[in-house]
């Protein structure tokens, strides 16, 4: 685009603004901001300055808003035939090679502090592997044990994609096969002012930062990440976030079931342990699967019980789902996908009129982002499948306090103790916790069964030991 014509876009969407500082711009520079202006879908930032920032969108919350009708981690009699059908299907796909993995990994982890991609963040109790590796391992395991490569589709954004591909080829892919993993990067919205201009922070560069995971939707069609889907029989994809490594990245029984019950797209959940935690919640509003997020779910419905006194609505969102590549790719048919974006006022550092950066030090400015649960209520028959929080979610967000990296490596101390008790090895307790530190590589087992039918070469965990199961035994 030339200047001319940056320079009429940018008015017809308002935003002329942007190209203040130009004339001072060396050519790199010019070249640099009119690609970010090139990227930008100017008719959608007009309508959403118009619709999302200078004016807020009315609540959306549902008027009706009931508990959802979950799938139970263990059958009732009705339901175990339809169980066994489902892990049969859920073996059968993966090993007929219909199965995608697919990692989010493209948010900033400003919370964790922790400056890099989130997926380096070493998090196992022994041998302190990062993120990324835990993933791997399983992967290559449940690939091994199917017999058929899991095709890894990895989401990154403009600010971790270099790291992150940095990474993996520095640690040779975790041993995966290279041409088995598709990295692609998320889109970047523009930060706004609260009149609805578009942010400087530079005077060469937009104030962009992700456009949320439900951009990865989105994503995953214009990165060419379907197409390979494709191509390669992938019919399914499992959806799993970068801060939790306890998730079972590859679940035949809940692949299974999203299959058998022609879900588009089917999730996890565990029963909240508080009122308030900070996990969305599967509701049925006005008749309608859906998660309504914490920060939005009201405190009054966040905290009524029933009878009993259990929590009303108790759903928590662990952000693990299914997702049928058919639907994906119908989202993305017409142009634009069609989530709604969510509106939050942050302190974004900026470059004012006379060129000066601003560090503020109150809100001043909208981010929007999508969410990918939003796209629930537009998926046919959509699922929730209930599993436990100590068997798959113990997220690291913060770097102290709960879901942190101390948190995440008891839970998955616990975990292992569990499985190994499980299989007749004898673990001490102490306190109530398993008085050793204790990691099991997937590659060794990627649940209690599998490990039962390793049979632990050893009958009790030595008090204070520190062991490692690597994928030939104890290391
Ligand atoms: C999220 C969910 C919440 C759920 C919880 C479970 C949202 C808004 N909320 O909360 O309902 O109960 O996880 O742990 O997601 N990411 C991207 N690109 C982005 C933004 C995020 O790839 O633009 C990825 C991050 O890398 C991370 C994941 O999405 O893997 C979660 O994002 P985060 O913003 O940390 O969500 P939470 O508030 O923790």
């Amino acid at each position: 685009m030339n200047s001319a014509s940056l320079i009429r876009e940018l008015a017809s969407a308002g935003q002329e603004q942007v190209l203040q500082f130009w004339s001072q711009l060396d050519p790199a520079g010019q070249k640099k901001l009119a690609g970010q202006v090139a990227a930008l879908d100017l008719r959608l930032v007009a309508q959403l300055a118009d619709g999302y920032v200078r004016n807020k969108p009315p609540a959306a919350l549902p008027k009706d808003i009931q508990p959802v009708q979950v799938y139970p981690r263990r059958p009732d009699g009705k339901q175990k035939e339809l169980y066994r059908r489902a892990l049969q299907r859920g073996q059968q796909m993966l090993r007929e090679g219909k199965i995608g993995a697919f990692l989010v990994a493209g948010g900033q982890g400003t919370r964790l502090g922790y400056d890099g991609p989130k997926g380096e963040y070493p998090i196992t109790p022994v041998k302190n592997k990062p993120l990324f590796q835990v993933f791997a391992e399983q992967l290559l395991a449940h690939s091994r044990d199917f017999g058929r490569p899991i095709p890894w589709y990895i989401m990154t954004s403009d600010m971790n994609d270099g790291p992150t591909r940095s990474f993996f080829t520095k640690h040779m892919f975790f041993g995966y096969d290279e041409k088995n993993i598709f990295f692609f990067q998320q889109g970047m919205m523009p930060a706004f002012a609260m009149d609805g201009t578009l942010l400087l922070a530079k005077r060469d560069s937009l104030a962009l930062s992700p456009d949320g995971h439900g951009g990865s939707l989105r994503a995953l069609h214009k990165s060419g990440a379907l197409a390979d889907m494709r191509c390669r029989g992938v019919e399914h994809l499992s959806y799993f976030q970068v801060d939790n490594p306890m998730v079972h990245c590859i679940d035949a029984l809940f692949l299974g079931l999203h299959d058998l019950t022609c879900s588009e797209m089917s999730s996890k959940t565990i029963p909240k342990s508080r009122p308030l935690e900070k996990v969305g919640n599967f509701v049925m509003g006005d008749g309608v699967l859906q998660v309504i997020e914490y920060s939005d779910l009201p405190r009054k419905l966040a905290t009524q019980r029933n009878a009993d006194g259990s929590l009303r609505l108790d759903a928590g969102s662990i952000a693990i789902h299914a997702l049928r590549v058919s639907f994906v790719e119908r989202l993305n048919t017409g142009g634009q996908l069609r989530l709604p974006w969510h509106r939050a006022e942050k302190k974004v550092p900026y470059v004012d009129e006379a060129g000066k950066s601003i560090n503020p030090d109150t809100l001043n400015a909208v981010k929007l982002e999508q969410f990918v649960f939003d796209a629930i209520p537009l998926a046919q028959n959509p699922i929730v499948y209930t599993t436990e929080r100590a068997e798959e979610f113990s997220p690291v967000k913060k770097d102290k306090g709960s879901d942190s990296p101390a948190t995440c490596r008891r839970d998955q101390i616990r975990r292992a103790a569990r499985w190994l008790t499980e299989a007749g090895v004898t673990v001490t307790m102490k306190n109530g916790k398993p008085d050793a530190a204790i990691e099991i590589s997937p590659l060794y087992a990627t649940t209690a069964e599998q490990l039962r039918q390793r049979k632990a070469p050893i009958h009790a965990v030595q008090t204070g030991a520190k062991l490692y199961f690597g994928a030939n035994g104890i290391e």
